[in-house]
């Protein structure tokens, strides 16, 4: 392994503190959140944890400006509800790129490698609405990247989830692999594209999410072998998949060599692939723990050091982008709850679980966020004269309506059944927690800890066990949340429903 010439070269080129990764490792910084930590301080937690490529889901100017003279390699991104536009008119594909990415080709400016186009525009839900926009949209991007004098250091991309690709049912094994049939023809131009243009395709593997809702699934394939205590093995893998002379004790592997199996199917097996997005939630359902993450990515973080690849592309270092760097507490839950705990880090980023994230030694706590403001050490609860489930059916009422509205508008997933605050609350703890996740999105504002004089102000820490009742950082407060709130309502009301009927 070439470490000591690239650790020279990495603090000559950055004078980064920690920048020893003896791997190139990326992360995803979204911005879904109620309240943002200044851009500046997740910049230097990036760098103070020796990130040194990091993705972000569009071009923020308050981000870009964090990012700014640190030399972390930047993938910015065209958002999906864009793609129609840039597909349509070059004209505006260049007004993109000259907006963000010339704008930032300067030193001390953005180090921009990859633009992605698209945001797993394929996905099944969205029932093709970007089958047809997604591949003019990249050729124009990439086009304009030429013709703006980027395009030998900045490649376009398109980051796809992994449902595009799957084995038939009848031959389920990794080397059966093909692209969907309904965007195999939209693959097929991607990838022939991405093969000239030199840039490589893009996917996002959550092995999280075949555990998640499939009760059958065995928990070990979910893992790396030999990682939490080395003791995976594939005698003990519940159901390792046997496809020929291979033997899949994980479903990381299997689905990546899935993927290379359709690619050499529309003749292009080699093309090279990184992964856009891979992780672990720790809050939100009963399998998204610190423990298990912290055995998930202890296995991922070792397999990416060894450069052993998969099965069908062995010694090959896989380029990968950890999901995510923060909580993120206004992104949409209709996929889960455990959406919003995607981070390695919490919301005002202190580490969650021990990493080894240098590649060498122990896997080792990561270096909080430094210089990160709070707001003041209070907190908002039901009132002491409320009556909670008493005689009083109207206040009953007036306190379900109340905390509906507190958690559709801030974050109350953590109440949720086997989640870290579900069972430890009683129902004056749940409303309260309501309450306090509302009162704090809202930073802090006194208007947001009334609920109809259900609500008081208090200074001592309600938080029980490892049940958290946040106080906020000081920091921008979102835009993002009235948007995220109108997408989540649907989900979010179905939480507040199910604290409601235990209130009533
Ligand atoms: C810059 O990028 C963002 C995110 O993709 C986009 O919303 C914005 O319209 C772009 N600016 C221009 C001038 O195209
Ligand atoms: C996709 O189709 C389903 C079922 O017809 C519909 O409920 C859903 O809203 C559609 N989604 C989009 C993004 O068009
Ligand atoms: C494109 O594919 C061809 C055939 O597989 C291969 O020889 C070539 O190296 C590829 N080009 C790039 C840039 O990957
Ligand atoms: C709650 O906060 C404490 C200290 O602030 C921290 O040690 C603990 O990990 C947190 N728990 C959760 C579930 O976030
Ligand atoms: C608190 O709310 C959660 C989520 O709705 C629920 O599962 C739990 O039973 C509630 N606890 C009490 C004691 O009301």
């Amino acid at each position: 392994m070439a470490a000591l010439p690239f650790v020279l070269l990495a603090s000559a080129l950055m004078a980064a503190p920690a920048a020893t990764t003896a791997n190139a490792l990326g992360v995803n910084w979204g911005t879904m959140s109620t309240r943002r930590l200044p851009p500046k301080v997740v910049a230097r937690l990036l760098t103070d944890n020796g990130f040194n490529k990091v993705k972000i889901f569009d071009a923020d100017e308050a981000t870009m400006e964090g990012l700014a003279g640190t030399n972390v390699e930047t993938m910015v991104a065209v958002p999906n509800d864009l793609l129609a536009a840039v597909a349509g008119d070059y004209a505006r594909a260049k007004e993109w790129v000259k907006a963000n990415v010339t704008r930032y080709a300067f030193d001390g400016g953005v180090n921009i490698r990859f633009v992605a186009v698209g945001n797993e525009p394929f996905l099944r839900a969205y029932n093709g609405s970007f089958d047809k926009v997604t591949v003019p949209a990249l050729r124009n991007i990439q086009r304009a990247l030429d013709e703006a004098g980027h395009g030998a250091a900045v490649k376009a991309t398109v980051p796809v989830n992994a449902d595009v690709y799957d084995s038939p049912a009848s031959n389920p094994v990794p080397s059966a692999g093909r692209f969907r049939d309904d965007v195999v023809d939209v693959m097929a131009d991607i990838v022939r594209f991405l093969n000239k243009s030199g840039a490589p395709l893009t996917v996002n593997i959550y092995p999280f999410l075949s555990l998640y809702g499939n009760d059958d699934f065995p928990l070990d394939y979910a893992f790396f072998p030999d990682s939490g205590g080395g003791k995976t093995t594939a005698a003990k893998v519940a159901k390792p998949v046997v496809d020929g002379k291979v033997v899949y004790t994980n479903v990381f592997d299997a689905n990546f060599d899935t993927l290379v199996s359709a690619l050499k199917k529309i003749g292009f097996g080699h093309l090279p692939v990184m992964i856009g997005e891979v992780g672990w939630p720790t809050d939100g359902d009963k399998h998204a723990t610190s423990a298990l993450a912290e055995r998930f990515y202890a296995g991922l973080l070792r397999r990416l050091v060894s450069r052993k690849g998969t099965p069908l592309r062995p010694n090959t270092r896989i380029e990968v982008y950890l999901f995510g760097l923060i909580d993120e507490d206004a992104k949409s839950v209709a996929p889960g709850n455990f959406e919003r705990h995607w981070g390695l880090f919490t919301f005002d980023g202190r580490p969650k679980f021990p990493l080894g994230l240098h590649g060498v030694g122990r896997p080792a706590m990561p270096a909080p966020a430094t210089s990160v403001e709070y707001l003041p050490r209070r907190w908002c609860v039901l009132n002491p004269d409320a009556d909670v489930a008493g005689d009083d059916e109207e206040e009953d009422g007036r306190i379900a309506d109340n905390v509906g509205y507190a958690c559709a508008r801030a974050d109350c997933t953590a109440l949720g059944y086997g989640c870290s605050c579900g069972g430890v609350l009683d129902a004056r703890g749940n409303v309260s927690y309501a309450f306090n996740a509302y009162y704090q999105a809202q930073g802090q504002v006194e208007s947001a800890c009334d609920f109809q004089g259900l609500a008081v102000v208090v200074d001592d820490d309600a938080s029980r066990g490892g049940c958290n009742f946040s106080v906020q950082v000081v920091g921008s407060g979102g835009t993002v949340a009235a948007v995220a709130v109108a997408r989540t309502m649907a989900a979010v009301a179905g939480l507040a429903a199910m604290i409601l009927l235990v209130v009533l």
